[in-house]
């Protein structure tokens, strides 16, 4: 080989080795710059995700409450707070005075509605509570179980195929006897286990946190 065409060879080489070390460097440059396929794959499938996805809670709540001297009224607007829920109130077409609430009394109104199983003692207020899905039913214990008036809702409204948690108040007596009576009330109502809750509001957060609502 003559020294021209070795000359030739060695530029042409030199050439071809500054092309690929520049394609190299700049396809090294550009993977940096764009992100890779699989990153924008997981960032789209997050996104998908995102709009796919049911709120946890997407049912519509109602607290409704019946509170003769507004303890069960305070548990009741906490658990609305909490929960976002609308807050209704049971209200009595006669509204209890502290005679009528005298429990020492056998002849107070209380005492004679509570020893009538058929006492239904009216409600003043109405309400529409075919949109909820979820009820809260709260109120005082009277006499170990549920005021009559409670009833009185139960055959006024159709809760048939809700979710109702009954809530009580009470001097310390629990819920049990008040959930039966309901239970056998309607029996095709979803009856979640209630609680005797006081207007502490951690422990009414820990029962609502313990629920799925
Ligand atoms: C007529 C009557 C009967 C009651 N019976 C009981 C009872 O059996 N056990 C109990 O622990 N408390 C009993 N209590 C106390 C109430 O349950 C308690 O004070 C309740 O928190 C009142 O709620 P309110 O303020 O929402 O009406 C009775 C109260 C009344 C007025």
């Amino acid at each position: 080989m003559n020294q021209k065409l070795i000359t030739l060879l060695i530029a042409i080489l030199i050439i071809a080795l500054g092309g690929t070390a520049i394609f190299l460097v700049s396809s090294k440059e550009s993977k940096a710059n764009t992100p890779s396929s699989n990153t924008q794959e997981n960032q789209l499938n997050k996104e998908d995700k995102k709009q796919n996805e049911t709120p946890t809670n997407d049912k519509k709540i109602a607290v409704i409450y019946f509170s003769a001297s507004g303890t069960t009224k305070s548990v009741a607007s906490i658990i609305s707070q909490k929960t976002n829920a609308e807050l209704i109130e049971i209200v009595p077409k006669e509204k209890y005075t502290s005679a009528d609430l005298n429990w020492n009394d056998p002849n107070s109104r209380t005492s004679l509605e509570c020893n009538e199983a058929s006492s239904r003692p009216e409600i003043a207020s109405t309400m529409n509570l075919d949109d909820y899905d979820v009820i809260y039913l709260g109120y005082p214990i009277w006499w170990g179980d549920v005021p009559h008036i409670i009833l009185t809702f139960m055959d006024t409204y159709k809760l048939d195929g809700k979710t109702v948690i009954p809530f009580c108040t009470s001097g310390g007596t629990g819920i049990s006897q008040s959930m039966n009576t309901l239970k056998n009330y309607n029996q095709k109502v979803h009856w979640t286990e209630g609680k005797r809750l006081s207007t502490s509001e951690s422990e009414i957060n820990n029962w609502l946190e313990s629920l799925k609502y």
